[in-house]
């Protein structure tokens, strides 16, 4: 087992404390969570569980190293009854998204016909679960079904009320991140974050496996074009030799006191096979995001560069910089990392502006300090 070392790190529970990744522990691909003050101060995850059932895992923490299954989201077979009827081994329930609103825990997600084409429409069920007690796998609700062809379905509420969803659309029909707005009441990919009067939305790309990351742009507008970070992947493991490979599918929460947390989906691939003898799992790590700044991944950041704030027909450019790599770490003690690069902007006193390019270490070697 590998210790994640935070040196920087105020879990809610317990400050400096030290956490083990995977988190939760074992098969939990594309995790997703939530935090809610109101309930307990409790942590809520949910991962895909493709064809297994009951399905659509739901765990709780109150300290994100202690977890729980608490209930499946689907453990009625009446709830989806297609799902019986799916053969591909890849197919079943993808992407289960938390969200939390008006004291209604939501699950958006898939069911993934994996075995039809690409381009066939009818490959992709899109649903919606709810629940006000996740405790009790009954209280889930009947899915409230949603055409879209596409997947990764995510849930956001505007600062007006209105719903919508944000979804990858299927990439052989037509390739391209939407979003629409829902009605809860009747069901008339990415996630989407609201956050400094700019909308941010977080995708997966780069496929499933080794290439997996996660990547961010923003939109002053929600429904208009994006600014993609150039500086994107802001998460990912490709091309390196690290512990955890395939990092991505990411999602981002925050606790009680403040603290920003993404959770993403991670294997342990022997490189030398390409064999991943525990699939996919679930990795914990801090992240910061200040106003004016894009989020980014922390833990044991270093400061390797700092430079002026660019003139003003640079800085759109500049805003996430440009800059990726991932460095090995050479400590005896620490052996492995995930590396991902961001700039953090900061306005001094004077009005001039200083960007700062950081890399972010997650160390998963066996640190004791
Ligand atoms: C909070 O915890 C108390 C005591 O365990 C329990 O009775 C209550 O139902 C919990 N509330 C929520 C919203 O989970
Ligand atoms: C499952 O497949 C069978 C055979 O094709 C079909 O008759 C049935 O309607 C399907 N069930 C569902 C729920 O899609
Ligand atoms: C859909 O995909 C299948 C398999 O790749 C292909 O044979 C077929 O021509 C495609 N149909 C359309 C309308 O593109
Ligand atoms: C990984 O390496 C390949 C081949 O050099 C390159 O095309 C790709 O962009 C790299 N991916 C990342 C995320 O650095
Ligand atoms: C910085 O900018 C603000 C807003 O434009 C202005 O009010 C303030 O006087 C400026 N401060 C300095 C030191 O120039």
């Amino acid at each position: 087992m590998q210790a994640l070392f935070l040196s920087s790190l105020l879990l809610a529970a317990a400050p400096n404390s030290t956490y083990t990744n995977s988190t939760p522990p074992s098969f939990h691909p594309d995790p997703s969570c939530i935090f809610i003050e109101s309930w307990n101060n409790t942590f809520f995850c949910a991962a895909s569980s493709f064809l297994s059932f009951p399905g659509i895992p739901v765990l709780a923490s109150t300290n994100l190293r202690d977890w729980d299954t608490i209930s499946h989201a689907l453990h009625r077979s009446e709830q989806l009854p297609a799902l019986a009827n799916v053969t591909s081994q890849t197919g079943g329930i993808w992407a289960a998204t938390l969200r939390f609103h008006h004291d209604t825990i939501y699950i958006s997600t898939t069911l993934v016909f994996d075995e039809r084409n690409h381009n066939d429409s009818s490959r992709w069920e899109n649903v919606i679960f709810s629940t006000r007690n996740p405790q009790d796998s009954s209280s889930w609700s009947e899915p409230l079904h949603f055409s879209y062809d596409g997947y990764n379905p995510s849930l956001f509420w505007d600062d007006n009320g209105q719903t919508y969803v944000v979804g990858a659309h299927a990439w052989a029909i037509r390739e391209g991140i939407d979003i629409f707005p829902i009605d809860l009441a009747t069901g008339c990919g990415p996630h989407i974050y609201r956050k400094y009067g700019y909308y941010y939305l977080l995708a997966a790309g780069g496929g499933t496996f080794l290439g997996h990351m996660a990547s961010i742009a923003r939109s002053c507008s929600l429904l208009r074009p994006c600014e993609s970070n150039p500086a994107n992947p802001i998460l990912a493991n490709t091309n390196t030799t690290e512990y955890f490979q395939a990092v991505g599918h990411a999602d981002l929460f925050q606790d009680k006191v403040g603290n920003r947390w993404s959770i993403a989906l991670a294997m342990r691939v022997l490189l030398e096979t390409g064999v991943a003898p525990m699939s996919c799992e679930a990795v914990l790590y801090p992240v910061t995001w200040k106003r004016g700044n894009g989020p980014f991944w922390r833990s044991g950041c270093i400061e390797i560069k700092s430079f002026s704030y660019p003139r003003r027909k640079q800085r759109r450019r500049a805003f996430y910089g440009t800059q990726k790599k991932c460095f090995s770490h050479e400590s005896t003690s620490v052996s492995q990392c995930v590396c991902a690069f961001s700039l953090s902007k900061n306005t001094n006193s004077d009005n001039t502006t200083q960007i700062t390019l950081v890399l972010m270490y997650y160390y998963t070697g066996t640190v004791t300090s």
